[in-house]
C-alpha cells in the first residue's frame, strides 16, 4: 500500500535550509554521506517524488541539471516527480518525467497514488508542502535526519501544529553527527 513519507534532513532547530536556501551547512556535518547512503532501502521503495518549486530549482541549479540532465536519472532513476508550482513554465530537466502541478494537494492525490502504483511517495519538501499533505490527511510518516547544527532561521521543517496524539516515534538511530527519527502519523479513528 502506498505510504506518503516526508523524508528530509533538518537542523536541530527545525530548518531545512538557511535563509538564502543554502545547504552548505548540511554538507559540513560529519556522517552526511553515510546518512544519505542509509536512505537507499527507503528510496528503493519510492515510486513517485513530490516537491515544491524552491526545492526543485535548488536541485536544478546546484547540480546544473540543464547542462547535464543525465545526472537527474543518476540520482532519481525513472521515477516521476510532481513539482508543485504556480509557474507552468518552470524549466524542465530534459528526459526526466517531471509533472508541474498547482493548487490544492487533495486534487492531485488520486493521480499521485495511481502513478505510485503501490510504491511509496517521497514528499521531498519543503516544509509547507509537507504540511499541505498533512492537512489533506495524506501524510503517513516522517523520516528525519537531524544534523548537529542550528541555524536560527531559514526554511521551516514542518510549519504546522501536530500534537503528540498524532505522532508516534517508531525508531531512533545515529549515523555520525546525525540522528535519524521516524514517526508514524496517526489519524483519529
Ligand atoms: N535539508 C533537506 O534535506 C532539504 C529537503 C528539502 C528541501 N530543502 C530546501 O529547503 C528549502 C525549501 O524551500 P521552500 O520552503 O520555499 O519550499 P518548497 O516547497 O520547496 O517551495 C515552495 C514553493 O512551491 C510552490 N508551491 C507550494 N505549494 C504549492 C501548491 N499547492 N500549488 C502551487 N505551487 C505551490 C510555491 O512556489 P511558486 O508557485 O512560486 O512556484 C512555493 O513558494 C529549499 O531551499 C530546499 O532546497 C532541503
Amino acid at each position: 500500500m502506498t505510504r506518503f513519507v516526508y523524508a528530509t534532513s533538518t537542523t536541530l532547530d527545525g530548518f531545512l535550509a538557511d535563509p538564502d536556501n543554502s545547504l552548505d551547512w548540511l554538507f559540513a556535518v560529519e556522517g552526511g554521506e553515510e546518512s544519505i547512503a542509509g536512505m537507499a532501502p527507503f528510496i528503493a521503495g519510492v515510486g513517485v517524488m513530490v516537491e515544491g518549486s524552491t526545492t526543485y530549482r535548488w536541485v536544478l541549479d546546484h547540480e546544473r541539471l540543464l547542462e547535464r540532465p543525465e545526472k537527474w536519472q543518476e540520482f532519481y532513476g525513472e521515477r516521476p516527480t510532481y513539482v508543485f508550482s504556480s509557474h507552468p513554465d518552470l524549466p524542465l530537466v530534459p528526459g526526466a518525467d517531471i509533472r508541474v502541478v498547482s493548487g490544492p494537494v487533495g486534487e492531485h492525490l488520486p493521480a499521485i497514488r495511481e502513478t505510485a502504483a503501490g510504491k511509496d511517495v517521497w514528499v521531498v519538501g519543503g516544509g509547507d508542502l509537507a504540511g499541505q499533505f498533512f492537512d489533506a490527511g495524506a501524510l503517513d510518516e516522517l523520516h528525519l535526519s537531524v544534523a548537529s547544527v542550528t541555524l536560527g532561521s531559514g526554511a521551516p521543517l514542518l510549519p504546522r501544529r501536530i500534537e503528540s496524539d498524532t505522532l508516534r516515534l517508531t525508531s531512533v538511530g545515529q549515523t555520525g553527527q546525525f540522528v535519524s527519527l521516524r514517526y508514524a502519523i496517526r489519524r483519529p479513528g
